[in-house]
């Protein structure tokens, strides 16, 4: 039995809740274990909520990157981090995301916070639009920059039956980027770019699946051309609505994921490429619909050019995704 003359730890609770009093040794112990697991847990919990909740400060600009948990995207994610922005860190692995998390928390500059979502899925893409609409009442840049390289050499398909290369490398970006478009326009000026490549191979309508005469490379270039087609397009829809939309090729062979997996011998490095990106996303004077080299204005593949080829692909790319 408690002494009676002992107070309470706060106020008595509710019926079958029993209260403590800490004159009881037993009981003293029994408060400061439980105290202490909440305080363990509350620091566990607060920590993870923090960076659920994690939101822009009045002002700071939000930057989504897709594919941010590896290579390029990484990279740019953290330097736009230092940049002070808020970034919307996307792709498929929660732990790879962690580590992105956390060094840009080391960082101690900008903000960021995870979205995981599968661009091989049409519905999921929708589902992560939809997430961002929610969250953000602004979006200043969309970095487009999710993909798969040309290995394995070996021809996939989506569970909607679209070659998958198109589908992560090309449909997912028209997609997302049409879902996102609201945001971006109510937020001017805003950009989107693409991070396309040199690799190009011509889109043959009469078999976009590539079901005849497949190879990994053929399907990574045509992906990386119809990029180019869309910011071609697109910057020409926004021009004068104060969104621009640039593609570029952002170095050769950079010592990341697809190239280190696919055994290439690196021949540039990440921070090339990342100064490219970063040169879409933060130039004054990019100017838009245009395709970068790395630093400079290039020439795509000549059907990038090619006005009715862009307005073929943009009613099958359209209708691929769902969008008429
Ligand atoms: N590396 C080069 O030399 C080079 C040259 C020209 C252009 N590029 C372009 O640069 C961009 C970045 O590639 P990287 O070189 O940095 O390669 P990487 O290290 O392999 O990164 C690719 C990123 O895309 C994500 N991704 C792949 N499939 C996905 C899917 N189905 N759904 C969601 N996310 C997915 C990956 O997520 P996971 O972590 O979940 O796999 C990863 O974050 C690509 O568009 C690539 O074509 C690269």
């Amino acid at each position: 039995m408690g002494d009676v003359t002992q107070p309470f730890i706060g106020q008595p609770g509710p019926a079958g809740l029993p209260c403590c009093k800490l004159g009881n040794p037993r009981t003293r112990i029994m408060v400061m274990r439980t105290l202490a697991l909440l305080l363990v847990a509350g620091f566990t919990l607060g920590r993870a909520d923090a960076g659920a909740q994690v939101r822009p400060a009045a002002g700071q600009r939000v930057v989504l990157v897709t594919g941010a948990t590896s290579g390029l995207g990484r990279e740019v994610a953290v330097r736009l981090a230092a940049s002070g922005a808020h970034v919307i860190i996307h792709g498929r692995d929660s732990a790879r995301a962690r580590e992105v998390l956390d060094a840009i928390a080391q960082g101690g500059k900008g903000s960021a916070r995870f979205y995981a979502a599968d661009l091989a899925n049409n519905a999921d893409i929708r589902r992560f639009a939809g997430e961002v609409l929610r969250d953000y009442s602004r979006l200043d840049v969309l970095v487009n920059n999710a993909g798969i390289g040309s290995t394995p050499n070996e021809r996939s398909v989506t569970p909607d039956g679209v070659e998958m290369r198109m589908q992560v490398n090309y449909l997912s970006n028209v997609l997302l980027t049409r879902l996102l478009l609201p945001r971006l326009l109510a937020s001017t000026p805003a950009r989107v770019v693409n991070v396309s490549s040199l690799s190009a191979a011509p889109v043959d309508f009469t078999d976009v699946m590539i079901t005849r005469g497949f190879s990994g490379g053929r399907a990574y270039g045509q992906s990386k051309l119809a990029q180019v087609m869309f910011t071609i397009d697109l910057a020409a829809e926004l021009e004068g609505k104060g969104v621009t939309v640039n593609a570029l090729h952002p170095a050769t062979m950079m010592p990341t994921g697809m190239v280190l997996r696919g055994g290439y011998t690196p021949r540039s490095t990440i921070d090339d490429g990342a100064r490219a990106v970063m040169h879409l996303v933060m130039d004054p004077d990019v100017g838009t619909g245009q395709f970068f080299n790395g630093m400079n204005v290039g020439r795509a593949h000549a059907q990038a050019y090619d006005p009715a080829v862009r307005a073929q692909l943009r009613e099958l790319s359209e209708r691929l995704v769902g969008l008429r």
